[in-house]
């Protein structure tokens, strides 16, 4: 169906973006969030169709945040389309009110630069501690974020959940959407939000895939077709192992053996596959409640995420 195209108003400052929220609030509307790291692609236009029905008005946030990537990962090499995200968020329809696009949300004026060597102690450091930001205030989820991507990532789920809060103060909606690609991420901002009171419904969206069932991810334009074909050994395995678990298998060791030995013979390198609770994400030896399988490989260059619910 062509509609008529509608125009985001683009907001690039915090105070300016809170304002907005208050004038809207005052009318009596309802404003969903969608954060996401821009280079938009199908998973994210669905995130905002699945916010229209819970909302009267949507705002997405494009921002490439640096505490989620340590100096090590590909937060220089992260890809980014400005007016390409635009142009498809026009495209969506019934269209989105506000594209919040900060340029650092890390920048509190002249008295924030200064060395950031009392980060704790910890030994993971993110782009933005090494950049010397004077920012030194983290949320933690403390066990939930210590497993699968967690462990190969120590920085990741801190930096997240702190980026999260500071847009949730600063957009101040009534509903932020999440995808449940990032099966790990989406549980924690739950947790979150219930332990620190947040007055915030959080949504969860099903994996969008590709045809050929690759999940969707802003990562994936950097595989080569190779590894992409190599890739698809990911789904591939979810499904084998989740349609085995279907017909009886519930030992958890077969099952992640089917998942591992599918995606390595494909030539992946696993980093972790993981079967646990789904709330909780505890480890499961035997299926006896609905369980999630979590995976993250790499190909190449590129580490990709998925995951499959097996709801028994
Ligand atoms: P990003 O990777 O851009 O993802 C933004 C949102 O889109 C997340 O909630 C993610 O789970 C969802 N998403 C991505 N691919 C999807 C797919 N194939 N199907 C369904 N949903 C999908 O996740 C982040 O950004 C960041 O960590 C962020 C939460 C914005 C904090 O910086």
């Amino acid at each position: 169906m062509a509609g008529k195209e509608k125009q985001p108003k683009i907001i690039t400052d915090k105070n300016q973006m809170r304002t907005w929220t208050r004038a809207m609030r005052t009318q009596g509307k309802t404003i969903a969030l969608v954060p996401t790291m821009g280079f938009l692609h199908d998973g994210h236009l669905s995130l905002i169709q699945e916010a229209h029905k819970h909302t009267q008005l949507v705002v997405v946030s494009i921002y490439v945040n640096p505490s989620q990537f340590a100096p090590s990962e590909d937060l220089s090499t992260y890809p980014s389309d400005f007016e390409g995200d635009i142009r498809k968020l026009m495209a969506v329809p019934g269209g989105i009110d506000v594209v919040f696009h900060p340029h650092n949300l890390y920048d509190y004026g002249v008295e924030s630069a200064r060395d950031c060597a009392g980060n704790g102690g910890m030994a993971a450091v993110s782009c933005l501690e090494e950049s010397g930001s004077g920012h030194e205030t983290w949320v933690r989820v403390e066990r939930l974020e210590k497993g699968m991507c967690g462990s190969s990532r120590p920085v990741f789920f801190r930096g997240v959940a702190t980026v999260v809060t500071k847009l949730f103060n600063i957009v101040e909606p009534d509903v932020a959407v999440f995808g449940k690609k990032d099966y790990q991420q989406w549980r924690i901002i739950r947790r979150m939000v219930r332990d620190l009171d947040f007055s915030i419904n959080i949504v969860g969206f099903e994996i969008v895939r590709d045809a050929d069932g690759l999940a969707m991810s802003s990562r994936n334009v950097r595989l080569s077709p190779e590894e992409r074909l190599k890739a698809l050994s990911i789904n591939r395995s979810l499904s084998k192992a989740k349609s085995a678990a279907e017909r009886g298998e519930l030992n958890c060791k077969r099952l992640k053996n089917l998942v591992v030995d599918e995606v390595r013979e494909a030539g992946g390198e696993l980093d972790y596959a993981e079967i646990v609770e789904q709330e909780s994400l505890e480890v499961v030896e035997e299926i006896k409640s609905p369980v999630v399988i979590l995976i993250a490989a790499w190909f190449g260059e590129v580490r990709l995420i998925d995951n499959m619910e097996i709801n028994i």
